[in-house]
């Protein structure tokens, strides 16, 4: 089957990329991407590579031509209405272009998630559902890599030895490279057709905040402190923050996020991701070992 890879220069589709490249020939692959004058890197001969913006129906149009399948990965904006505006064009594109199987990248919050966060995919996943296309709704885990998000926008290099969150609870936290392998063999399995399925770390992986900050405390051999406080509080903490950061609104929405953890939204542990990488995941030591977290709260918090 030809499908159409969207989001493959960012973290999780570049994963996806280059586990699929193991188990397809480059011809069945075909890259829509955001900005064609900087493609992924390392892309054989053969994948054919396609401007393709959410914001611009036509390029879609142009970069799903001919594709039987669209593995789309979520836009990255924590902006529900903009979001799901984007997710609409790339669905309304596909069935235009007689796509007629699609894997999309949701986020391991739960059905009538509290959080703000998941509001988005929740309206994706219900176009999806009502598209008429075969689909594969993907509850991607919380990747470790994004760890400061959740943990106070805790920064390593900064020396800081306690964090302020709103709230805690656990999130079975996931590899975003074990997420993009197991992703990248679901669509070659074609299988789990019409099912949302949630990929998480293992229950060895099932952390709350407070433990999580142990594990994070071993490695920089300084004791990081969680001190639950209120909304109010946690804004006040932030309020010398870079942008997005010393928002209020912003802070409101993401503190939401605290309210689904609380509620066990997150703490789901699915044995899927094993099962589809044939090995276990990896651990969130192995994960911290190779990345503190370094751009996590740019790259996520925008
Ligand atoms: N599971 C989790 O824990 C978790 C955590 C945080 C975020 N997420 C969300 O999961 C999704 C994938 O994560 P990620 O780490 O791969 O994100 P990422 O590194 O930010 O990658 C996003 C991808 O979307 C592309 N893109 C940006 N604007 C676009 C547009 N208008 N049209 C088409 N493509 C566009 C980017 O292209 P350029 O590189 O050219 O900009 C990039 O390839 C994102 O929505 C992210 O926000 C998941």
């Amino acid at each position: 089957m030809k499908v159409v890879l969207t989001g493959t220069t960012g973290g999780l589709g570049s994963s996806v990329l280059r586990h699929i490249l193991k188990l397809v020939p480059p011809s069945d692959i075909v890259l829509s991407v955001y900005n064609p004058s900087k493609p992924p890197a390392g892309v054989p001969a053969g994948v054919l590579v396609c401007k393709g913006d959410y914001a611009d129906p036509a390029s879609l149009d142009a970069a799903f031509a001919g594709a039987e399948g669209l593995f789309l990965v979520s836009y990255p904006s924590i902006a529900h209405e903009l979001r799901v505006e984007r997710h609409k064009a790339a669905i309304d594109a596909a069935k235009r272009c007689g796509i007629k199987r699609i894997w999309y990248t949701s986020l391991a919050f739960a059905d009538g998630s509290v959080s703000e966060v998941m509001q988005a995919h929740l309206d994706t996943e219900k176009y999806i559902k009502e598209s008429g296309l075969t689909y594969t709704i993907i509850r991607e885990g919380i990747y470790t890599e994004s760890f400061p998000l959740y943990l106070g926008f805790f920064d390593p290099s900064k020396g800081t030895d306690e964090v302020f969150v709103p709230g805690d609870g656990k999130i079975a936290w996931a590899s975003r490279d074990d997420l993009g392998e197991a992703t990248a063999r679901l669509i070659v399995a074609d299988t789990h057709k019409n099912q949302t399925i949630l990929l998480s770390g293992p229950e060895s992986n099932n952390l709350t905040l407070v433990e999580l900050a142990q594990v994070v405390s071993r490695f920089l051999e300084r004791q990081i402190k969680v001190s639950i406080v209120s909304i109010d509080e946690y804004i006040a903490h932030n309020r010398d923050a870079p942008p997005p950061r010393n928002d209020e609104d912003f802070l409101r929405e993401w503190a939401k996020t605290y309210d689904a953890m609380g509620r066990e939204e997150t703490g789901v542990v699915s044995p899927l991701l094993g099962t589809l990488i044939g090995r276990p995941p990896r651990s969130v030591e192995e994960i911290l070992a190779a990345q503190m977290g370094k751009g996590a709260i740019e790259q996520y918090a925008k």
